[in-house]
């Protein structure tokens, strides 16, 4: 898996049995894989129509799949697993554009980091692409993970797993739901903001802002903050997925005009941008959350659950919700999203359709993935 982040490839290795509601993971192990400086760079300039060529997009979808393959390599010898004794790979892919609502209503998605080459230089059967097919079905093709929340961790408590990524997103699961019960979209940006930011005020020398370090020196301005509040993604009801169409490049430059308008400081502009994480996702459950049922308890994953500001403005915005690591309940968070892929490719072999019509808006279940075999 590589998320909107473009951190790196977090490659992870479960045993599955099973499917469905009856599916059983055992994690093994995980690692992140960060890709080299000048790679990031690269990626980035995918992201941005203005700098993404299509011979770029060609060979990245190469080279990708050779990065991709390499984690998993690295990963099963570390835990000296041979990859004759692996069945299946997921791959995810890296997402370099994602239009779920075009004004003409064609929506579209792409991951790059070719399967074949996946599948070549491990020699182990692989699946991936697992968006398309929903978008072909009329869904956004996000988010794919809520499925696999509903499956692994459905309770009698009403629940919500909350990813703070690149962008933020929930799966709320009311007390012994069915599948069609789950509510689950995207909040906005996770980190993607703060991580630009922290990128421009330090000329790149940091990714991100480590801990929350650096917004727990700032103090957040209210009206930076209302004006950011004001993007109208915010207020349109679920389901809804976004990236970095949305939250990325523009919206950091018109972030910036106004900083420099009202002249304000760079920690001050950090624990803004991250309040707006904070406030844009309780903000979420009051108004899309809490009428439709009991919430129990919150679970955090993703990176974002490591900067220690966002974690404590968001515990400050909804008290009485207990926020707790997603890591309780058995994967660290950081490899959360990487090991729902592997059961999303376990789900394709087992013919079970793993889009979840509640989040992605599609008009039917469908199988989700391309399988490219071994040989
Ligand atoms: N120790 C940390 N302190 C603050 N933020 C962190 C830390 N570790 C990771 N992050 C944040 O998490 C992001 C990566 O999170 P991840 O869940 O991999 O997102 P994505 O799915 O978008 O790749 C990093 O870009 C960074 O913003
Ligand atoms: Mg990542």
């Amino acid at each position: 898996m590589s998320g909107t982040s473009a951190d790196g490839v977090t490659a992870c290795a479960v045993r599955v049995a099973g499917s469905y509601t009856q599916t059983k993971m055992t994690f093994m192990g995980s690692k992140t894989y960060q890709y080299p400086k000048e790679l990031r760079i690269e990626i980035f300039e995918l992201f941005d129509n203005q700098t993404a060529t299509v011979d770029s997009v060609c060979s990245m979808n190469f080279k990708l799949g050779r990065e991709f393959a390499k984690a998993a390599i690295s990963l099963a010898d570390s835990l000296s697993l041979t990859l004759d004794k692996v069945d299946l790979i997921g791959s995810h892919g890296q997402t370099i554009y994602h239009d779920p609502r075009p004004p003409e209503g064609d929506n579209s998605s792409l991951q790059i980091g070719e399967l074949a080459v996946i599948a070549e230089l491990t020699g182990v059967n692989t699946i991936g692409d697992f968006r398309k097919r929903d978008i072909a079905a009329g869904g956004e093709g996000a988010p794919l993970s809520p499925y696999v929340d509903f499956i692994l961790f459905r309770s009698k408590r009403g629940i919500a797993i909350q990813n703070i990524g690149g962008i933020a997103n929930l799966t709320y699961m009311p007390p012994a739901c069915s599948e069609e019960e789950v509510i689950a979209f995207d909040t906005g940006p996770g980190n993607m903001i703060v991580d630009k930011l922290v990128s421009i005020y330090t000329e790149s020398e940091l990714a991100y802002d480590p801990d929350g370090s650096i917004a727990l020196k700032g103090k957040v301005d209210e009206g930076l903050l209302d004006e950011l509040i004001s993007e109208p993604f915010f207020s349109i009801p679920p389901p809804k997925s976004t990236g970095r169409e949305m939250f990325g490049t523009r919206f950091v430059e018109r972030l910036l005009h106004f900083v420099e308008l009202r002249g304000l400081d760079k920690e001050d502009v950090i624990a803004t941008a991250t309040m707006l994480t904070a406030e844009t996702i309780a903000r979420a459950y009051e108004e899309f959350i809490l009428k439709e049922g009991p919430l129990d308890i919150i679970y955090l994953a993703g990176g974002g659950a490591n900067n220690r500001a966002m974690v404590k403005w968001l515990g400050r915005r909804m008290p009485g919700i207990p926020l707790e690591r997603f890591d309780v309940l058995g994967i660290p968070s950081e490899a959360r999203e990487a090991a729902y892929i592997a059961i999303l490719a376990n789900e394709f072999v087992m013919g079970h359709a793993a889009n979840m019509l509640t989040a992605t808006g599609a008009k039917r279940k469908v199988i989700l993935g391309t399988f490219v075999p071994k040989w």
